[in-house]
């Protein structure tokens, strides 16, 4: 059988195989590709850039159709990340305009369970944007002097982002990561011992996310005398964090004076939604972030405050189909190369679905699930040339049989044994 020389797959996966010369085959989907390439290449010599202009930002909605591309859901922090990104690009772009009345930046706080795309939200970003960006995990951060990373890194590692040019640096974008690990951790009681994890680093964090000059050694390592010095204007860095912010919603709750049983699992099927924490969360107001263990300053520089929800049912089968690159297809992706076409059923799906929601972590089971459910099969495929076709069915993907395997005739050569029995 003959197969596509550049992507690999088989004729018979292709409308159409091209034969060139000495066994080279293309196929219509690589054709197609190629155009698309040298019509991009084209277009581009068509409309140089000229020198003095900045490129056009992108705007709000751009960005947005870019996000949802990839993520699905969370309407409200697409759109929200999406206008901050472009006024953040708008305001350094007329920042001599606006001489007389200083704009100031509007930081983002996202909060959101567990695998409900906070991170995937921020890389996403990260790939489309043309100005440096990085993202930072607060969990690593201490104050200056302690054993960790000094807040100062953050800045080093958007220097780098920026290709070590620190004009460029200094208008870029850093995401703060798991900023609800470094709350106070009892807020009512202060704790005697110095908490250099916690209120130390947002002390640390508020003053670069004011915008001050802050000097960093270039190479980021801890300061020592002979390290060369750079000095970072923070004022225009766009500062946007994340985090799940577990047991916040007890706090809104009680602000409002509900009581109900909030200890129940974020996720769940079947939960009314009245008494979903979740919808809690959309009540959050900068004082719960105090109570919770934020120092006031620190909150008052995170004016944008956006939930993002626990993605449901319907959502996570979604998120396995429908992005560009959704897990299922780059299963699919993986099996095409071994020139086998692989299948889920509906109910395949939503099996899997509801089984990553019993296991309360979000989109973020998704993966291991697929990965146990085609283990062997990925174990099997590449030594069987009679494997053409694999079909997971509900069964399979409970783990309650093998997938299907069919060969080139359509005929079933595997998996009809139930493993259960
Ligand atoms: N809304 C979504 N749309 C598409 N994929 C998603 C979505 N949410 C999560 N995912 C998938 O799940 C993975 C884990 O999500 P992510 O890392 O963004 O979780 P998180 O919200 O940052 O959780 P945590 O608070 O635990 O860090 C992502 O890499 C992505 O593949
Ligand atoms: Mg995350």
């Amino acid at each position: 059988m003959n197969h596509c020389s550049f992507c690999g797959k088989s004729e018979l996966h292709v409308n159409r195989l091209i034969a060139g010369p000495r066994n080279v085959f293309i196929c219509d989907e690589c054709v197609r590709m190629c155009q698309e390439i040298l019509e991009g290449e084209r277009r581009a010599a068509r409309e140089p850039r000229t020198p003095n202009t900045s490129p056009t930002p992108l705007v709000p909605r751009t960005i947005y159709k870019h996000l949802s591309e990839y993520i699905v859901g969370q309407e409200a922090a697409k759109r929200v990340l999406s206008v901050a990104v472009y006024n953040h690009y708008k305001r350094i772009e007329h920042k001599a305009r606006f001489a007389d009345t200083e704009v100031a930046k509007s930081n983002v706080l996202l909060i959101g369970p567990t695998g409900s795309g906070k991170t995937y939200l921020a890389q996403t970003l990260a790939k489309l944007l043309d100005v440096p960006f990085c993202i930072a995990d607060a969990t690593a951060l201490t104050e200056a002097g302690y054993v960790g990373e000094d807040v100062e890194t953050i800045l080093v590692r958007l220097v780098q982002a920026a290709g070590g040019d620190i004009r460029r640096a200094q208008r870029g974008i850093v995401y703060i990561d798991e900023i609800d690990k470094i709350a106070r951790k009892s807020a009512d009681n202060p704790s005697i011992t110095r908490d250099v994890s916690g209120e130390g680093v947002q002390q640390a964090l508020l003053k670069i996310i004011e915008g001050s000059l802050v000097y960093v050694p270039r190479d980021g390592e801890r300061k020592h005398p002979q390290a060369e010095m750079l000095q970072i204007d923070t004022t225009d860095i766009l500062f946007i964090c994340g985090g799940t912010f577990e047991g916040l919603t007890k706090i809104i709750a009680e602000r409002l004076g509900i009581r109900r049983n909030l200890t129940l699992p974020l996720y769940g099927p079947n939960r009314p939604a009245p008494q979903r924490p979740a919808d809690l969360l959309r009540h959050v107001i900068q004082d719960d972030l105090i109570r919770y263990g934020f120092i006031p300053e620190l909150v008052g520089r995170l004016p944008v405050v956006v939930t993002l929800d626990p993605l449901d049912r319907d959502a996570l089968v979604e998120v396995l189909v429908r992005p560009r690159n959704a897990l299922v297809k780059q299963y699919q992706r993986l099996l095409s190369l071994d020139g086998v076409e692989l299948v889920f059923t509906e109910e395949a799906l939503h099996a899997v679905a509801e089984e990553a929601l019993e296991r309360g972590s979000g989109a973020r089971a998704l993966r291991a699930i697929i990965e146990r459910v085609l283990l062997d099969v990925m174990y099997e495929v590449p030594s069987r040339r009679d494997i053409r076709r694999v079909v997971v069915d509900a069964l399979a993907a409970r783990a309650q049989a093998a997938p299907k395997l069919y060969d080139q005739h359509g005929r079933l050569i595997g998996g009809q044994v139930d493993r259960a029995a």
